[in-house]
């Protein structure tokens, strides 16, 4: 059965995104996605980067079936894995050996304002084990800079994801990169994106 999900933002800023991935990925390896939702950026950058192997994650069994239903409506189940079972809370994350061994980098896109605070911090403790120096996350979405939001649209986004759970909400830039530089990694880029949202660029150091 079809169990396909479509997400409006998704559909929107694939373009722009997988523009950002195509500066920074090489081809070859593979890429985990961290929170895929529907599954719809899964199989468009599985698409669009043929040479890699694009490997989706999800907690939800929901959009797990999403995932796997594009996979298959894309004809993509000879090429991309089943989506992983992962919540990033979850420590340690279980990742299987060969995805391990191919890993160049690993991608978020609007998934720490829409989870705890908890996560973020889990998100760059588990990648910074995982992860070797060189290697990247990619964090995309709506970021508040020196505590301020970059538009009266994201103020009004953040309020309304803050009434859905008090705990979710746009997250401060700077304290992102606190978390990310105790776990070994340095910001190398912020990359202003449609919609004022950001594609931020992480690398891993030797420490
Ligand atoms: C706003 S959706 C974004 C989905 C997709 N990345 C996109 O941009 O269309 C947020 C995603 O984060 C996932 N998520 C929430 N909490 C998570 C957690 N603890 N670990 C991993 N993913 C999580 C949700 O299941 C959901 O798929």
């Amino acid at each position: 059965m079809d169990k396909r999900l479509f997400f409006s933002a998704t559909q929107r800023n694939k373009y722009s995104i997988g523009n950002v991935l195509e500066r920074i990925i090489k081809k070859n390896g593979s890429i985990l996605e961290i929170g895929s939702g529907s599954g719809e950026h899964g199989v468009a950058f599985q698409k669009r980067f043929p040479e890699i192997i694009w490997q989706t994650s999800d907690p939800y069994l929901i959009h797990r079936k999403s995932i796997s239903s594009w996979i298959e409506y894309e004809a993509l189940s000879k090429k991309m894995p089943q989506p992983l079972n992962l919540d990033v809370e979850k420590i340690p994350w279980k990742i299987p050996f060969q995805l391990a061994n191919s890993l160049q980098g690993i991608v978020s896109i609007n998934m720490i304002h829409v989870a705890n605070w908890n996560c973020t911090i889990e998100l760059f403790r588990e990648s910074g084990k995982i992860l070797k120096e060189g290697q990247f996350l990619i964090l995309y979405g709506p970021f508040k800079i020196g505590n301020k939001h970059t538009s009266k649209s994201n103020c009004l986004f953040d309020s309304s994801l803050k009434m859905q759970n008090y705990l979710w909400g746009i997250r401060n830039l700077e304290n992102v990169s606190d978390e990310a530089k105790k776990n070994g990694f340095f910001q190398e880029d912020i990359i202003d994106m449609p919609a004022n949202n950001f594609s931020i660029i992480y690398r891993k150091t030797s420490y």
